[in-house]
């Protein structure tokens, strides 16, 4: 098994050192060598540093206050605490992604059978566009953390981005200032179902 797959962390905890922006770019483009359904290649990447990521984070505060006012997702109250951990986060890597879908629809419209399967396969594509940055970070030294807390400040954040489509994730990425243990995994025999015909 390739070893950033066995050794990749989620980093929570980055150092206040510049990362040449050689590195990011070649984060980037290992997030856009990424396979994507009918190579449709669904994604936008913003590179948020210095003064830019300031103006994302006080997107992303924008969008909590309001969240607590106006939910847009009532149902996930309970877990806006943690969002503003990630925020945290956020604040401390040098370097936070955007990662937009432009063929995205809006998260409020209802959508038809067609129309779902085909964001399915957009947000299959996506994802693997950021495991893709997620590993070629890792093999380059350095740490990154996928988040999706952003969808606590989807409408201000997509207004800070500009443009249409949706917002898929954030991307948090900077040298590691931890070195976690390994998260708990299932057991494959928890997840796995071997049907052999018989
Ligand atoms: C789609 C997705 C969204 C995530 N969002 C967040 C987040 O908003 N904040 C956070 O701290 N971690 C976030 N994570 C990281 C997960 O908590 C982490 O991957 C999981 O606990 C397993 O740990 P590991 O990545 O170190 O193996 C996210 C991961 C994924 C794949």
């Amino acid at each position: 098994m390739l070893s950033a797959i066995q050794d990749r962390r989620s980093i929570r905890v980055f150092l206040e050192k510049p990362v040449p922006r050689a590195l990011v770019e070649e984060v980037l483009l290992a997030g856009s060598l990424a396979p994507s359904s009918k190579n449709r290649q669904p994604w936008r990447f913003l590179v948020a540093e210095g003064r830019a990521k300031e103006s994302l984070l006080e997107a992303m505060d924008r969008g909590l206050e309001r969240e607590g006012r106006s939910p847009l997702l009532p149902g996930s109250a309970a877990y806006r605490s943690g969002a503003e951990n990630t925020r945290r986060i956020m604040a401390q890597a040098p370097v936070v992604i955007l990662v937009i879908n432009p063929l995205g629809q809006p998260l409020d419209r209802p959508l038809d059978p067609e129309e779902r399967v085909y964001e399915i396969c957009n947000a299959q594509s996506l994802g693997a566009a950021v495991e893709n940055m997620s590993l070629a970070a890792w093999d380059l030294g350095l740490g990154s953390l996928w988040i999706c807390d952003t969808y606590f400040a989807y409408r201000e954040l997509m207004d800070w981005a500009g443009g249409s489509g949706e917002l898929f994730a954030a991307f948090a990425l900077g040298y590691p200032g931890e070195a976690p243990p390994p998260r708990p995994r299932k057991s494959l025999g928890k997840i796995v179902e071997w049907r052999d015909g018989n």
